[in-house]
This record gives C-alpha cells, sequence and structure tokens, in this order.
C-alpha cells in the first residue's frame, strides 16, 4: 500500500533540492497512471472545462461538475495529495458561500485541499477557509478565470509594478495561511524573487525552473489538447496522435472485414452446430 503525500509533507518541501511534482487529473484511468507514477499532487483542476468538457474557458465550469470529477479522482488516488479547484463563481460570492463550497470539495469529493485563484483582494476569503480547517493553495500571476479582467491569456508581472503586486499577492497569500502557491505565466526572475519571499513552496506552470515545485495540465503535456499549446509546455508524448492512427486503422480493419480475426471471435462444437440445424429444419 503506497503511503499518501500529506499537506505538511509538501509544506516540508520548500526548498527541497527534489522539486514537487504535480499534474492534473479528471477521471478514473488518468488518476489511475499520475498516482501510479509517484506524482506528488494531483489537481483535479477547472481545466476541466476546456480538455474535457469542451467549453471555451474555464470560467463555464460549475461547482456540480467539478464535484463529479473530483469524486471520481478521489475514489481511486492512493499516494498524490489530491487539490479541487474552486470554479468561477463558488467563492467570488461571499465569504460564507466559499467557504460552504470549500466545505463541499473535501466532505463530499474527499479532496485533502482546496485552490483558488486570486491575489491579495481574495485573502478574507482564503482565511476564512483556513479558519475552517481546510488546506489551501493560492493561485496568482495568469488566473485563468478572471483571464478576460487581465485582457487575455498573457504573462503576468512584466514591469517593476506589475512584479511587486505579485509579490505582495504572494505574502498576503501565505500570511492568511496557504500551504502552498501556484504561480502562473510569470517571467522566471520574479517568480524566483517570490519563491525567495514566501516560506511556502511555490508550483511553478510557465514560471521557470526556480520555482519549488511544476505544475501542468496532463492532456497538455502528452499532446492531447489540441486547440492550443502554451510556451510553457513540453509535449512528452504525441498520445493525441497515436490514438487517431489507432482508430483510424480500427476503421480500416472493420470495413474491410479485416477485424476480428479467429483469435478475437468465440468458437462451438460442431455437434453442437449441427444440433440446432436439426431442430431448426424441424
Ligand atoms: O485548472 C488547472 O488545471 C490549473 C492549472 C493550470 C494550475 O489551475
Amino acid at each position: 500500500m503506497q503511503k499518501k503525500v500529506t499537506v505538511p509533507e509538501i509544506r516540508a518541501r520548500k526548498k527541497d533540492p527534489k522539486a514537487i511534482t504535480m499534474l492534473t487529473a479528471y477521471d478514473y484511468p488518468w488518476a489511475l497512471l499520475v498516482d501510479q507514477a509517484g506524482i506528488d499532487m494531483i489537481l483535479v483542476g477547472d481545466s476541466l472545462g476546456m480538455v474535457v468538457l469542451g467549453y471555451p474557458d474555464t470560467v463555464s465550469v460549475t461547482m456540480d461538475e467539478m464535484m463529479h470529477h473530483i469524486k471520481i479522482v478521489t475514489r481511486v488516488v492512493k499516494h498524490s495529495l489530491v487539490v479541487g479547484d474552486m470554479p468561477f463563481g463558488s467563492y467570488n460570492v461571499s465569504v460564507e458561500k466559499a467557504v460552504e463550497n470549500a466545505n463541499r470539495i473535501m466532505k463530499e469529493g474527499r479532496a485533502d485541499a482546496v485552490k483558488l485563484e486570486g491575489g491579495k483582494v481574495m485573502a478574507p476569503v482564503v482565511e476564512a477557509i483556513v479558519n475552517a480547517g481546510i488546506p489551501v493553495q493560492g493561485h496568482i500571476g495568469l488566473t485563468p478565470q478572471t483571464a478576460s479582467a487581465l485582457g487575455g491569456f498573457k504573462v503576468q508581472g512584466k514591469n517593476a509594478a506589475a512584479a511587486r503586486q505579485l509579490i505582495e499577492d504572494a505574502k498576503a497569500l501565505e500570511a492568511v495561511g496557504c500551504f502552498s502557491l501556484v504561480l502562473e505565466a510569470i517571467p522566471a526572475p520574479i517568480a524566483e524573487m517570490i519563491t525567495e519571499a514566501v516560506s511556502i513552496p511555490t508550483i511553478g506552470i510557465g514560471a521557470g525552473v526556480k520555482c519549488d515545485g511544476q505544475v501542468l495540465v496532463t492532456h497538455d503535456m502528452v499532446g492531447l489538447f489540441d486547440k492550443f499549446v502554451p510556451k510553457f509546455v513540453k509535449q512528452f508524448a504525441a498520445i493525441g496522435s497515436a490514438i487517431s492512427d489507432a482508430i483510424a486503422q480500427y476503421k480500416d480493419e472493420v470495413e474491410n472485414r479485416r477485424f476480428p480475426e479467429a483469435k478475437h471471435s468465440f468458437t462451438m462444437k460442431a455437434e453442437e452446430i449441427e444440433k440446432l440445424i436439426q431442430i431448426l429444419d424441424k
């Protein structure tokens, strides 16, 4: 039985020479593959909306959709710490609503922690969720749920004032009790400064190699999402084209009666077939 990764263990990995690993998963086969590979944290991200549900962005994802997928993942995972993402609209209405939805992710979803997007302005919400006994992972820089307010999916913190704001955001989230912090699409030197400025682990996505850990959307890193490939994604495999090749071969073999072969078919004793013919002839 593999040992489950805990929140204190992730906290203790600050400055660990061996970087923390995190990937997304949304369903049974992928959660199993990621967990069995020994990845430290699995994020059931609201990227679900784009890579699985076919929405144009993450804004449309609902609490019910998140709950459905969080439950699948936590049912499977034995090792990785599971973080359930709070979707847009689930924590920006009121602090009470945010705590209620975070409770749902923990209680019904059986996640180990929640993640929500936003800097200093979200500190009161984070504080209330942490005070309710729920570990929170922060997320600053490019926050896809508010991409329209940021002017699109753009690198953040590119000038001194914006970079200073990001450092303040990180410190504010640390002060209210986040156990770790996702840094998305931030210039590497700024991500390194943030990593130095806080005592909680930073998990980078498009934030350079100096973060305490790295996260990617699994469908991106295996080449299964074809709409666009962000600059920060490395495709470690080409699963999408391997699946397309398999489907094309299946189509060809079925249409031309090369599949199924004898080894894929069931047989019956000749005498039983003979008996059946005689019964039918009567
Ligand atoms: O939803 C998600 O997958 C995320 C990652 C990009 C960090 O928030």
